[in-house]
């Protein structure tokens, strides 16, 4: 019998495909150090939280620079100990951006307190200090700002709201290791900032996993009480607590990775810079970059007016997109019960019919961008 691949047709034998992520190839580029990594994990059977977890929480804390880093099981437990920690509760408020991945606001309603979201900027895409003063009422507790696609919000300016009407400030800071805000590390500026280690993020776990960093001591030592059953002694439990600890594997995996985050974001800059000189089309617009923000490039957004037609562009040439995110936080089924309608937030939803991410990660290479900037140069609406 004639083996599969001489039976298909000659167009799908040389189709070129660039994928929107690929983590294979990533995982072999480091796959040594990665494999003694896990198995050392493996021979000393330390699984759960133990000392791969301590290891990765002080170089993590280091990295970041803030005194304490706490290894969780996703940037979704960061979120939710970071607001329980600032002892948010039933009634509160926290002022969240619109214009988000869902998980930001389920913090909020884990504790029953109500996410109160705040449209975003026309041309960053991202929380819009000058509307937030507005959303604050005696019930606000706290503001979470997110760095969003790996693009630092403007921190000076929501923190002098926060400070001015004695709110916490979270940062969201799950799509954005090592950005920087005026040339300082983001993570660093709120009471509490939160990361995600989830597999496709610049820090990827090879699983589930995320942290908590502050430098305040208190923090630091309930949220590693919560994770941990509400416990610090075995079995004796200070309060109703979570099964939120890191993995040992995992730990091992980010401390291994962590040495090449730097080179890999450096290379994430050198193609979005591509794609900002080279790609020349009127139809297309670009998140548009404040002087102090360094991003890290978590994702590249472009937005398009018929986004469909331009998606079938990018697939009949072999090129794979995203849509982040379709249905903004305030339209999601799953916040009905707060009431919000179509044109509360007219930049998220306007901005949310036609976002499209194109493909940027640091497995890339110089080809594959050149001939992404080709194609999109060659759309026409
Ligand atoms: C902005 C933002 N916040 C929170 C999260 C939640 O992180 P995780 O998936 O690790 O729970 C994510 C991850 O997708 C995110 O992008």
């Amino acid at each position: 019998m004639e083996p599969v691949s001489a039976s298909l047709p000659q167009m799908f034998k040389s189709t070129f495909r660039i994928p929107f992520l690929n983590l294979k190839k990533q995982y072999r580029s480091i796959k040594k150090e990665i494999d003694v990594a896990i198995q050392n994990v493996i021979n000393d059977s330390t699984f759960s939280g133990g000392p791969y977890v301590e290891k990765f929480e002080k170089k993590f804390a280091k990295f970041i620079g803030t005194k304490y880093a706490v290894g969780l099981n996703s940037g979704t437990s960061a979120l939710h100990l970071a607001l329980k920690i600032l002892n948010t509760k039933q009634g509160d408020e926290v002022i969240v951006p619109v214009n988000t991945f869902i998980a930001t606001a389920w913090a909020v309603s884990y504790l029953g307190a109500k996410p109160v979201f705040v449209d975003c900027d026309r041309e960053t895409w991202q929380l819009d200090p000058r509307k937030i003063e507005k959303k604050i009422t005696s019930k606000t507790k706290a503001i979470i700002g997110v760095h969003l696609f790996g693009q630092p919000f403007d921190i000076d300016a929501v923190k002098r709201i926060a400070d001015r009407h004695k709110l916490y400030l979270v940062e969201d800071c799950a799509q954005a290791h090592d950005a920087k805000y005026k040339g300082k590390t983001v993570g660093t500026f709120g009471d509490v900032a939160c990361f995600s280690f989830y597999p496709t993020k610049n820090l990827g776990a090879f699983g589930e996993g995320g942290a908590l960093v502050t430098n305040n001591p208190k923090y630091a030592l309930r949220a590693k009480i919560l994770r941990n059953q509400g416990s610090s002694i075995k079995y004796y439990h200070e309060e109703i607590g979570f099964n939120m600890r890191m993995e040992g594997i995992q730990a091992a995996i980010l401390d291994v990775k962590l040495k090449h985050l730097n080179q890999w974001n450096k290379r994430r800059q050198e193609i979005a810079k591509t794609y900002q000189t080279l790609i020349k089309n009127p139809n297309i617009t670009m998140q548009q970059q404040p002087v102090w923000a360094e991003s890290v490039y978590h994702l590249f957004v472009i937005t398009v007016n018929q986004r469909e037609r331009f998606i079938k562009h990018l697939k009949k040439n072999g090129v794979e997109s995203m849509i982040h995110y379709p249905i903004p936080c305030h339209l999601q089924k799953a916040y009905r019960h707060l009431e919000y309608k179509r044109g509360d937030f007219p930049l998220v939803e306007e901005y949310a019919k036609h976002c499209v991410s194109i493909p940027l990660n640091p497995e890339m290479t110089n080809q594959d961008v050149n001939r992404i900037c080709r194609i999109i140069n060659k759309y026409a609406n």
